[in-house]
């Protein structure tokens, strides 16, 4: 069946919690069943959540499956299991997050977050790139991050996963549009998941006793509170990023880049209007620095001018 006509099958990684249960579980209950969802985890006694999310479409139009993304041969296993292996849709969304002093983070746990936020992705494309070549048809769907276009204070190794991530994709699309294969980056802005508790949970548990004092004191007393407000004041539910993950899905011309939180947008604006590099670096240095009644005020409006655009169900448009 070509794809275009039938169901597409979706497969989505990480999707034990947050983001990828969403979009899976809302890829199965899709109105106009277009889509038959490959839902994966690398754990499946954590099936339960999604489970309890997929109701009806368990098992009809969504498939619980495992798959470590730093595992070819898991990934291999899983894509194998599939009717002619097809996956007209990969979402890679397993990802994890780091914050906190350079000093006090192990290359080892670097590495390991880069085995899964880039590598992770690398391996799921070499696998399903091929027969998608093949069929001249697809659409690799990455949640990457705004950190993977401007970096953040204390998310040095975070930030250059994503960054990673958005060179990787960047690269790629060229040569898969020669074989009509689409790629589209995801980049939200916080949203409020597990991902944000599991961080600030390391966070208060590391010891910073590898770096100076004056390091330890800005990362708890000016970063920690800094960016629980942004979240607090930007953050964006599951179900916000998830309708415009469908949306990418299902537009005609999907966009390389769609950033899921216009409040964000002159963040990673300033980055593009200066060259140099001065501007953002100079912005964001007053910003956590020097204006904190600044930065306490406008993000006391962009929680104003959220809710507003959350009332008019006003959302950025692809
Ligand atoms: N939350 C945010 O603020 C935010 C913002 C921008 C981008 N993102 C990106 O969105 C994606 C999803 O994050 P989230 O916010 O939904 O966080 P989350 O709730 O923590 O979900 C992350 C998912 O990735 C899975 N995972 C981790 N390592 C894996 C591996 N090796 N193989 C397979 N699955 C693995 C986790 O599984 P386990 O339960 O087994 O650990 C979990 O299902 C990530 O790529 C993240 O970087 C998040």
């Amino acid at each position: 069946m070509h794809s275009s006509m039938g169901t597409r099958r979706v497969l989505v990684t990480g999707c034990s919690s947050g983001i990828g249960l969403a979009v899976a579980a809302r890829l199965a209950k899709d109105e106009l069943r277009r889509f038959k969802v490959v839902a994966t985890m690398r754990d499946l006694k954590k099936r339960g959540p999604l489970e309890k999310a997929a109701g009806d479409s368990l098992n009809k139009t969504l498939e619980i499956k495992e798959l470590d993304a730093c595992c070819e041969a898991s990934i291999k296993e899983c894509v194998n299991s599939l009717p002619n292996r097809r996956v007209d849709i990969l979402v890679s969304n397993a990802g994890v997050g780091m914050i906190g002093p350079l000093e006090c983070q192990s290359i080892a746990a670097m590495k390991e977050l880069f085995d899964t936020n880039f590598f992770g992705l690398v391996r799921l494309v070499k696998e399903v790139l091929p027969d998608m070549k093949q069929r001249q048809s697809g659409h690799i769907v990455v949640m990457s991050s705004v950190m993977g276009i401007q970096g953040l204070l204390f998310n040095d190794v975070y930030s250059a996963s994503k960054f990673a991530v958005e060179g990787f994709c960047e690269s790629l699309a060229v040569q898969a549009l020669k074989f009509n294969i689409k790629t589209t980056l995801v980049e939200p802005g916080p949203v409020m998941t597990e991902f944000e508790r599991k961080v600030y949970e390391d966070a208060e548990m590391m010891d910073l006793s590898e770096t100076d004092e004056e390091t330890a004191k800005i990362f708890r007393e000016v970063y920690l509170p800094y960016s629980k407000k942004v979240f607090t004041s930007l953050g964006q539910t599951t179900e916000e990023v998830t309708e415009q993950t469908l949306k990418v899905i299902t537009a005609k011309d999907p966009p390389l880049r769609h950033q899921t939180n216009r409040l964000y947008t002159p963040v990673t604006a300033l980055k593009h209007a200066d060259p140099t590099g001065r501007l953002p670096l100079d912005t964001f240095y007053k910003m956590i620095f020097k204006h904190d009644n600044v930065l306490n005020a406008t993000l006391g409006v962009l929680r104003m001018l959220k809710s507003v655009l959350r009332t008019k169900k006003i959302q950025p448009k692809l």
